[in-house]
Formats: C-alpha cells, structure tokens, sequence
C-alpha cells in the first residue's frame, strides 16, 4: 500500500532532565520512519517536542533553584541539540509553554467544560508524584502505586473531573473493531485488559496550592491543568486545530504516534477518550516499543547505567549508533545496550560488509575502469541471481518498514551486501583484468555498483551521511535519493564519473577486557567463576581436511569431525603449520562460538593453540588416546 500521506510523532519529552538513549530511539526511529516516507513519495510531516509542564519539572527547577520557565528553556536545548547533532528532520518542534498550544488546551477545556464533559467533585484518592496520576485504594499495589511501584500520598481536595468512564464501552469497541488502533497486537490486548475493570473519570486538574506550574483552567483560576491533559494535546494543537482548518484536516488524522510502553495507558485510553468527546477523529496507529536496557537491566539513574546519546556519538559518529538502534530491537521487544554488542554489530555488519564492499567496489573501477562507471554487457546467470537477490531485499525492506520491522529489513539489506560481496568472490574481478576480458569485468563492476546504489538508497533514511559519501562515490547525486527506482534494475548511468572511496566505517579494535555497560573498563579484572568457565565448550576435534585460504598469509580452513559431527573452522596458523601436517590429527576446539566469516569463510569454532613472546604457536592436542567429540574439562 503506497500511503499519500504520513504523519509521525514522539512522545513530548519532560525537561526535567538531559536526553538519554530512550528518547533517542524513538526520536530515530521516527525520523527513520519519516525519510522512508519521504523517499516513497508521501505528504510525510514529523513533530516532535517537549513536555514543559507538571510536578516533574517543577521539582527539576527546585532542585537546580532556577524557575520551572528557566528549567525547560535550559534543558530543551539539551534535547534541540542532540536532534541536530542526530541529523533529526523534524518539521516541527512544539513546547507547550508555547501560547500556540496553552490556548487551544483552554479553549478545549472550556469547550468540554460548557457541555458537561467535566465538572468538579471533592476527591479523595492516593497521589503518586512519579506518575502524577491519582489511583484509589483498589488501584494500588501493596499500598504502593500500580505503575511504578513507588509510595503514594493521601489527597483530599476539590478537583475537575473528565467524564471519561462514560466512553469506555465505545472505546472497547471502538479498538476491537479497529486492530491497526493500538500495536503491537499485544499491547492492544494489555490496553483492552486494563478496559475490563470499570474506568474512573479521569481527574484533570492541579489546585494551585499544590502545584503551581502548568495551564490555568480558563474556567477556575484557582487550578493548572493535569500534565498530560495538556500534553496529549500537542498532537493537534501542533498541527493547527483550531487555528488552521486546512492545515489540520491535511495532515490529520496522525499515522502513527510512536509510543514507549510505559504511557500507553495515556496514549491508548485517555486520549482517544479525550478526542472522542471533543469531537476529533482518531489518530490511526498508537505504535508502543519497548525498553532499552543496559545489558539484562533497567536503565537508571540510581544505577549510573543510563547510556548517554552524545557519548555514543562521539565514540562511534551518528550514522553507526542510529543504524544499531534500528537494527538492534525487534520494535515491541526490549533490547539490550552493551558496548561490545555494538561493536560486534558494527564491525560485523558496517565495517566488515558494507564498507569492504564499497573500498573494492570503487578500487576495481579506479584502477581499471578509469573511475568510470561501465556499460553492462549481456547479462550471466551469476548476474542475474545478483540482481533478483538485491531486488527482492529491496521489496522486503519496504514491505519491513510498512510493518514496523525495521531491524527485519535492515537485515535484508546486509544480507544484499553479503550476496554482493559473495558475487565479487566468485566473479574475480581482479583475475578478469589481469586476463584482460574487459567486457566481462565491466558487466561485474557496474552490477556490484548497481547493488551498491539500491542498498545504499534504503539504508540512506537510517544512515544519512555515511550514504551520502558512498553514493557519492558511485556518481550519484547529492542529496536524499529522489524518484529513484529501488525495485528495478539499471539505474546508474554508464559514463558518470566515480570517486576514490573513502573509508565509511573505520574497523573497531576487538575489546579484549569486559567493560561496563558505559564503555568503561572496570577498575578490577574480575576473577571468572568455574559457572562462568563452564559457558565455554571445549571439545577434542579430528582434523579431516586442511587447506590455505587463498590471497591469506595467516589463515588454513579446515573441516573437522567433532563426535560425527563435520564442521568447518578457519584458523590463524598457516605461518605455523603446514596444512598437509594437520590430517589426522588430533586437536582442541571452542565448540560453542557464534559463527563468524573470515575473508569470507565460514567459521563454526575455533582451534586452541599457545604462543608465547617469541611468536611461536604451537596447537593444544590431547596427550593420550581419547575420540574425537570428547569434552575437555
Ligand atoms: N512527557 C511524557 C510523554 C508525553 S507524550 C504526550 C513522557 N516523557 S519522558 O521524557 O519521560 O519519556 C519519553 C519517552 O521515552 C517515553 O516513551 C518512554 O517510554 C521513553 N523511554 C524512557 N526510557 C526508555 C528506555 N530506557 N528505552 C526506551 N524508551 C524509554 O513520558
């Protein structure tokens, strides 16, 4: 389905405090999804903001003894910056300090107000501070607050209330009818859970005396309006309801709102609710992900393992951090951050890959083409399986982006580069020059070049700038690709003149010592547990077949039986070992690594072997008769 056109959001985030990875992802995401759009041609409009209001920032202003005013416009230029910084294509930002938003969440107050939507009641309930909700006594968890598990306080004071109760059984229906309303599918059924105990009227107003930092209600000067009363509104009242017709009826309804799972009560009862009764259509899709946790563990302050988005930028650049966020969570699912998970990632997939694809790509036309792109001869089956490999990875990532798989699609497209890379091997563009066959490595090289620009243009809304310098290389023109054809065949022009390639992604040395979940090495090295030691598995292995691995001084592939089982493993002794001496022989081997390519080759394992400071290496064998398969503990 082509979408004419797409209107994305973030949560506004609280200025209590600096931008940290959650935000980052999802501020990424969005933009990602956003350049998508844009690339398919859709009427594409991307805001974002910040949440200025309520307790949390009041509290941040204490704290740091500025007013609540002087708190939000120090710390939005925390988050302004990190989106510049993050190349964040955003066509708007909105603060809801801003008079373009207090006033159209009072007219629609007053608005709900005149027609009985709200009236005001003596309250008497439990108040989290954390969540800033009200809970009654059958709401709490042992006495403490059912979302964040943190103690409440005792409230009894006049406040105004949203009939919201009234419209839950519309909204039962209303989401059952409507399963692209509220995804992933699991979160609609949480959402539908929560609906089956009776909703309560939703308690939209501060009284001053409490908390003094938020909107006046125009019909009460004495309270401030609930923060998210007022910040749900920033999705229309951004995009000019109530100011703009024209405007607003363009771009809304809202595609998606892109969501965290924690306010997804917020977003998928509250404000479909609140549109409801003002009369508003509602948004299409409420999309919630999930958390980013610092290895198996929440992010936190009071942990001091909150990952900082700047630190990773200046460590790893842009590009490579938003494309491991896309790539790394399954969107819904929780994911892990750790520094050598993104390090294996980048130097796996970006280094490794993609870039060593671009160096030989545009080497071979450099020096043998005259840094011109060439005309294709007929096409060869190798050509043309090439060509349906990339072209059908091209499908997939949209058809990903269309069902909110990213890290799918983005998988597509490495494995694209992986089947281009495999093509080059087997094509030998190298051999063919020597041999003089010109026109054969001209098909080679402007078929490897033609995967380069389809994959490039996709990756392009997750890695804007890395793309941008190697489409430069391959003579396409600055700039987002534009009316580009990513599912057909033949789109770079003969002729065009192609650059020297830069070196995308600098490889990053392997860590050899654990590190802390910040990228820190701890102070100690930590002694292992024999628990620990056990995770390796180590297993005697009969060498059947041993040969160098061709254009590798250091590299022997061999294929070893592991009790029965037949495996191949490269290993880094061919300076050390003739491959002839090793068949039949008896060795050691780390059975359980992940798979790994070496020029690429297959590995499943790897061979033990000691070395010591005069450089020799000599393999671990076992000293008596023992089968192969045996474990060694
Ligand atoms: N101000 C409200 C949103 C109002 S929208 C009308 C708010 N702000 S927030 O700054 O606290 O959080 C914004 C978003 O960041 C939420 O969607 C939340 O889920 C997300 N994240 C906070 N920590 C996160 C992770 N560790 N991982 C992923 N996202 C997380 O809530």
């Amino acid at each position: 389905m082509k979408r004419t056109k797409f209107y994305i959001t973030t949560p506004i985030y609280y200025v209590n405090d600096k931008p940290h990875i959650g935000h980052a992802y999802t501020t990424i995401l969005a933009d990602v999804l956003a350049r998508f759009h844009r690339l398919f041609g859709a009427d594409t409009w991307f805001l974002t903001g910040t949440d200025e209001h309520g307790q949390k920032v009041q509290r941040a202003a204490e704290q740091a003894s500025m007013t609540p005013q002087q708190q939000a416009d120090t710390t939005v230029v925390r988050f302004q910056e990190l989106w510049n910084r993050l190349g964040i294509t955003h066509d708007d930002f909105i603060r809801t300090t801003e008079a373009r938003h207090t006033q159209v969440v009072q007219e629609i107050l007053k608005d709900l107000y005149d027609r009985d939507e709200i009236y005001r009641a003596e309250y008497d309930g439990w108040y989290c501070v954390s969540d800033e909700r009200f809970f009654t006594e059958k709401d709490l968890v042992e006495g403490n607050c059912p979302e964040c598990g943190r103690g409440v306080e005792k409230v009894r004071e006049a406040n105004y209330f949203f009939r919201m109760g009234k419209y839950q059984e519309w909204l039962i229906q209303y989401i059952e009818q409507h399963p692209q309303f509220i995804q992933p599918d699991f979160r609609r059924n949480e959402t539908l859970g929560f609906l089956r105990k009776p909703l309560q009227d939703l308690c939209i107003s501060r009284p001053k005396s409490r908390l003094s930092w938020g909107i006046e209600l125009p019909f009460d000067t004495e309270f401030v309006t609930y923060v998210w009363f007022d910040a749900l509104v920033n999705y229309i009242s951004a995009i000019g309801y109530r100011r703009d017709e024209a405007r607003f009826n363009r771009l809304w309804p809202a595609t998606y709102h892109l969501i965290g799972k924690d306010i997804l009560t917020t977003h998928t009862v509250y404000w479909p609710i609140m549109l409801k009764a003002a009369g508003v259509a509602m948004p299409e899709t409420i999309f919630a992900h999930g958390w980013w946790l610092s290895g198996q563990t929440k992010m936190s302050k009071s942990l001091g393992n909150v990952v900082n988005p700047m630190d990773m930028i200046d460590r790893y650049g842009v590009d490579a951090f938003r494309y491991f966020l896309m790539a790394e969570m399954s969107l819904g699912q929780d994911a892990s951050f750790t520094p050598e998970g993104f390090e294996a990632r980048y130097n796996s997939d970006l280094a490794n890959d993609l870039g060593n694809l671009l160096s030989r790509v545009a080497k071979m036309i450099e020096t043998h083409l005259g840094r011109k792109l060439p005309a294709p001869g007929e096409l060869q089956d190798v050509d043309i399986a090439l060509r349906d490999s990339v072209i059908s990875a091209a499908h997939e990532t949209i058809a990903a982006v269309e069902r909110m798989r990213l890290d799918q699609g983005l998988a597509a497209l490495v494995g694209a580069v992986g089947e281009a890379n495999r093509y080059i091997e087997k094509n030998q563009p190298w051999t063919l020059a020597k041999k003089g066959d010109i026109a054969r490595l001209q098909t080679v090289m402007y078929c490897s070049a033609e995967a380069l620009r389809i994959i490039s243009g996709l990756l392009y809304p997750v890695m804007p700038l890395k793309m941008a310098e190697l489409r430069k290389t391959i003579g396409l023109p600055d700039g987002p690709p534009s009316k580009e054809q990513f599912t057909a065949w033949g789109g770079l022009i003969p002729g065009t003149e192609t650059a020297p390639a830069p070196i995308l992604f600098p490889k990053l040395q392997e860590r050899k010592e654990p590190t802390t979940a910040d990228g820190a090495k701890p102070t100690e090295k930590p002694a292992r547990t024999f628990e620990e030691f056990k995770k390796v598995e180590l297993r005697v292995a009969k060498v059947l077949e041993a040969e160098r691995v061709p254009k590798s001084e250091k590299l022997l592939k061999l294929q070893v039986d592991i009790g029965g089982e037949r495996r191949q493993i490269v290993a880094g002794i061919a300076q050390h070992h003739r491959p002839e001496d090793l068949v039949g022989t008896m060795v050691v081997v780390v059975a359980n690594l992940a798979p790994a390519k070496l020029m690429g080759q297959e590995s499943r394992g790897m061979l033990l072997a000691a070395s010591d400071q005069s450089g020799a290496l000599v393999l671990i064998r076992p000293a008596g008769e023992i089968e192969s398969g045996a474990t060694v503990k």
